[in-house]
């Protein structure tokens, strides 16, 4: 579909609702069911998964679609609009364009190909039993990000130290923030590495963060305090 000039596109907005809801606006009867493997709406900035201090690098305007403007809610004092804002304008904006009937939560897809016919596409759906769906047009928004990468890293001693990957900050964020920890080694350089950093030493952790042996990464690059760096 393409944008006007006058509408302001962002690439990196949450994908579902913006297309869904541009597509209803040209073809208004059409029948269209969004399949979320998740159980809440707005993929990186769902309530489950955006945390307390999450912030975007977005300045108000700038995650937002034309048709609805982020409701002035405030920004950190830097001017960067909040997670959670982002949570609720999605929330707005699914209701706002009657979008939130049309979700099937806790529906995965498995597979897609060509149906028999060599017209329709046929899903093969996890929700939780398994089932298929047909369709004749599909957009797949399903994320850059969605799905954590967590390279295989050896582990040696006797106590088994708990890991997660930073798409589940939210959940650990209590147990992360609390006096059981006062350790914590972030293992990569980049923006997610940067936030589980910053998440970790503003709790008052030790934080040991393990980048390239060169410093290169966004993370390094935006952080502002002095850091020591060991090659080891
Ligand atoms: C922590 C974090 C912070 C970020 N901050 C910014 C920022 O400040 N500014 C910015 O411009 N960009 C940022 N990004 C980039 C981010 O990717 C975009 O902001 C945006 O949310 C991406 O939207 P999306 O719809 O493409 O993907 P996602 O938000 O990842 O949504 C994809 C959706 O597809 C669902 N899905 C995936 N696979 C399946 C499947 N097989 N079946 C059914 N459903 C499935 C997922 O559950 C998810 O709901 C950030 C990314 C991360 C991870
Ligand atoms: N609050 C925010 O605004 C925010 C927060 C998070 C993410 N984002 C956005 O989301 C997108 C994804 O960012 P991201 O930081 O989640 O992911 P990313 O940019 O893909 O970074 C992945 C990190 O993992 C490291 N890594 C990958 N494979 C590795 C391996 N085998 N061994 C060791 N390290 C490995 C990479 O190290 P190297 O760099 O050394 O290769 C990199 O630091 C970006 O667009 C980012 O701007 C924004």
């Amino acid at each position: 579909m393409a944008s006007s000039p006058q509408k302001r596109t962002f690439p990196s907005r949450p994908q579902i609702p913006a297309n869904v809801h541009s597509y209803l606006q040209v073809a208004p009867r059409v029948n269209i069911a969004i399949l979320e493997s998740a159980g809440s709406l707005g993929g990186t900035w769902s309530e489950d998964r955006v945390y307390s201090g999450l912030r975007t690098h977005n300045a108000l305007g700038g995650l937002e679609v034309s048709d609805l403007e982020m409701e002035q809610r405030g920004t950190t004092d830097e001017g960067y609009v909040r997670g959670e804002d982002v949570t609720y304008y999605l929330y707005l904006l699914a209701k706002k364009f009657d979008l939130h009937r049309r979700i099937r939560y806790h529906c995965t897809v498995e597979t897609i190909r060509k149906a028999d016919d060599g017209e329709r596409w046929e899903l093969h759906l996890r929700n939780p039993t398994s089932s298929r769906v047909f369709c004749r047009k599909l957009i797949v928004a399903s994320g850059l990000t969605s799905r954590p990468f967590i390279p295989g890293v050896p582990i040696s001693g006797e106590s088994v130290i708990p890991t997660f990957h930073s798409i589940e900050l939210k959940k650990k964020e209590d147990f992360l923030r609390s006096d059981k920890v006062e350790r914590v080694v972030v293992y990569g350089g980049s923006k997610s590495g940067f936030d589980a950093v910053y998440l970790a030493a503003s709790s008052g952790k030790h934080v040991d963060w393990v980048i390239r042996t060169t410093g290169q990464g966004v993370g390094v690059r935006s952080i502002c305090t002095p850091i020591q760096y060991c090659h080891c």
